[in-house]
Order: C-alpha cells, then sequence, then structure tokens
C-alpha cells in the first residue's frame, strides 16, 4: 500500500493502473468507510483512499479543529483491506497560498444540512471535484449516510462533465441503529444510550408509509413524537422531501421521497436518513 501526500505522487502511482476506485474521506474511519472500501474492491481493479479532513465543508463555530484523527489505525485498517493507494495531503497542498475557485450548488445550500450549515457543500464539492481530478478514478464511492452530499456530488459530476461514476452505498449501523459516524465518539455514555431513537422513528415513519400512509405532515409528525420521547434529543428539522430535488413534500408521490433529519445530543449534531421508493 502507497501512502502519499503529494498530488504529483498520487498522478504517478495512478498511471500504473487501469481501472482504479476512490473513496474520499475524513479518515476516523469506520465499518461505514470500510464498507466503501470493500464495494470499490470489488468492482474495481485497484482501489484508492483519501484521507483528508477539509476545513472550507466546517464553519468557524464547526468541529473542524477537533475532529477525531488517528491517521496510523486507518492505515493500518486499509492496509488489511488490501487498499492500493492512500492520499493524504496537508491542507497547502489542496488549498495553496492563492487558492480562489470553488464549486457552487446554491440550490442545495437552500435546504436541509446546506441550510444549516452555511458554505458547507460549497466545500465539499470544491474538495471532491479537486479529488476527482487528481485520482481520475474510474468510479468514486459514496455513503448513503450523507444522503445530501450524494446528491450534491451527483450533479456536479453531471453538470462538470466529470467522467467518474458515482455509486452510493448504504448505510452501516450499529446493532441498536445508530447510523456509524465518527462524531458518535463524542456522545457520552447517556446521550449513546438514546441516540438510538433516530433510527426507530425514521424506521417508524417508513412503516406507515409502507401501510399506506402518504401525508408528508402525518410522518413529520410522527417522527417528532417519537423522538420527543427522548428529551435529550433535539431535532433540529425532519424533512420529507422529493430524493431528486430534495425539495419538502405535502403528499408523497410516484418517485418516493428522502426522510432525513438531524438532531443535537448536547454538543453533538447527528444526522440520518431512510429512502422510501
Ligand atoms: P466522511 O464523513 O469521512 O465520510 C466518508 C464517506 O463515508 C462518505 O461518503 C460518507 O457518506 C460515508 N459514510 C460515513 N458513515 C457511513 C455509514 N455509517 N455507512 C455508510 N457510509 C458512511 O463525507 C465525508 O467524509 C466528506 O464530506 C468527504 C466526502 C470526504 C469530502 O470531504
Amino acid at each position: 500500500m502507497q501512502v502519499l501526500t503529494t498530488i504529483d505522487a498520487v498522478r504517478t502511482a495512478r498511471a500504473r493502473f487501469d481501472q482504479i476506485g476512490l473513496v474520499p474521506t475524513m479518515g476516523y474511519l469506520h465499518e461505514g468507510h470500510l464498507s466503501l472500501v470493500r464495494r470499490a474492491r470489488e468492482e474495481c481493479g485497484a482501489v484508492a483512499v483519501s484521507i483528508f479532513v477539509n476545513p472550507t465543508q466546517f464553519s468557524p463555530r464547526e468541529d473542524f479543529s477537533r475532529y477525531p484523527r488517528d491517521l496510523e489505525r486507518d492505515l493500518r485498517l486499509l492496509e488489511a483491506e488490501g487498499v492500493d493507494l492512500v492520499f493524504t495531503p496537508a491542507p497547502g497542498e489542496i488549498y495553496p497560498e492563492g487558492f480562489g475557485t470553488y464549486v457552487v450548488l446554491p440550490a442545495a445550500d437552500e435546504v436541509l444540512e446546506g441550510a444549516a450549515r452555511p458554505s458547507h457543500f460549497r466545500g465539499v464539492a470544491t474538495v471532491v471535484c479537486k479529488l476527482l481530478n487528481i485520482v481520475q478514478p474510474t468510479r468514486a464511492y459514496f455513503g448513503q449516510k450523507d444522503a445530501q452530499q450524494t446528491v450534491v456530488v451527483r450533479q456536479m459530476v453531471r453538470d462538470l462533465n466529470i467522467p467518474t461514476t458515482i455509486v452510493v452505498a448504504p448505510t452501516v449501523r450499529e446493532p441498536d441503529g445508530l447510523a456509524m459516524s465518527s462524531r458518535n465518539t463524542y456522545l457520552t455514555s447517556e446521550q449513546r444510550a438514546v441516540a438510538p431513537v433516530i433510527y426507530r422513528a425514521l424506521r417508524a415513519a417508513a412503516q406507515s408509509y409502507q401501510a399506506g400512509e402518504r401525508d408528508a405532515t402525518c410522518l413529520r409528525q410522527q417522527i417528532a413524537d417519537l423522538l420527543a420521547s427522548e428529551p435529550l434529543v433535539k431535532p433540529e428539522y425532519i424533512s420529507l422531501a422529493d430524493p431528486m430535488t430534495l425539495l419538502e413534500l405535502d403528499t408523497i408521490g410516484a418517485r418516493g421521497a428522502l426522510i432525513s433529519l438531524a438532531a443535537r445530543l448536547g454538543s453533538v449534531r447527528l444526522i440520518d436518513n431512510l429512502l422510501l421508493d
């Protein structure tokens, strides 16, 4: 496994492979990330993983400096998965002095995570665009866990004619249903114990949908009521939106819906979602 910190070295190493899959990450890897690596391993001749805590997708108020990092452990895990190439650039390699071009999807900033986190998706789209240009992967792998991120990346790739196939893989969960996330490590044991209510609430709404409920207001209310049973969990938004445009729905139609929510447990902000189709 080659561990590379410069763009030049990645370009040289990448030239040895015909097909390569890329899994972009911010490190502190868990089974969710590794599921993407395994999927890439199955589908591509070679696998590259990037580990870069991207400063431009964090707002000044957010957790960039305290975002968890453990490069040694990450590299051990990736080595065991048979990864070919790991790209771990310093911030100055990605954003050198004089950097000034961003990829912006204005519609994404209006809703859900974009509305809650101004300029977040500008940072995500910009860094993913750069990583796709640097590695030039055949396929790139993203988790359904970050549903709006997958919509943003797919649209960017389509709009900018980037010749990479985007693959979205299912959310990996803890046995009690909590979606795996690097941020789960911030939860106190009390918060961790109640966090699974998030997935229970999403599941309950999905069951109502399967039983025939199509009224989005009813489904949102059902989720809100279930979350209210755990006062430590404070919902920031509860959304039932069109899976492509992410605009809120009144009634769920033929395209189904993305149910998604963000909730705070103390200072920890968790997101989760389910697709109804
Ligand atoms: P990060 O949060 O490290 O996640 C890297 C990838 O792993 C993303 O595609 C994310 O959706 C996926 N992932 C996270 N938790 C998952 C889970 N429980 N199940 C399945 N997949 C999961 O997302 C980012 O980094 C960044 O925004 C990035 C795309 C790397 C750009 O900086």
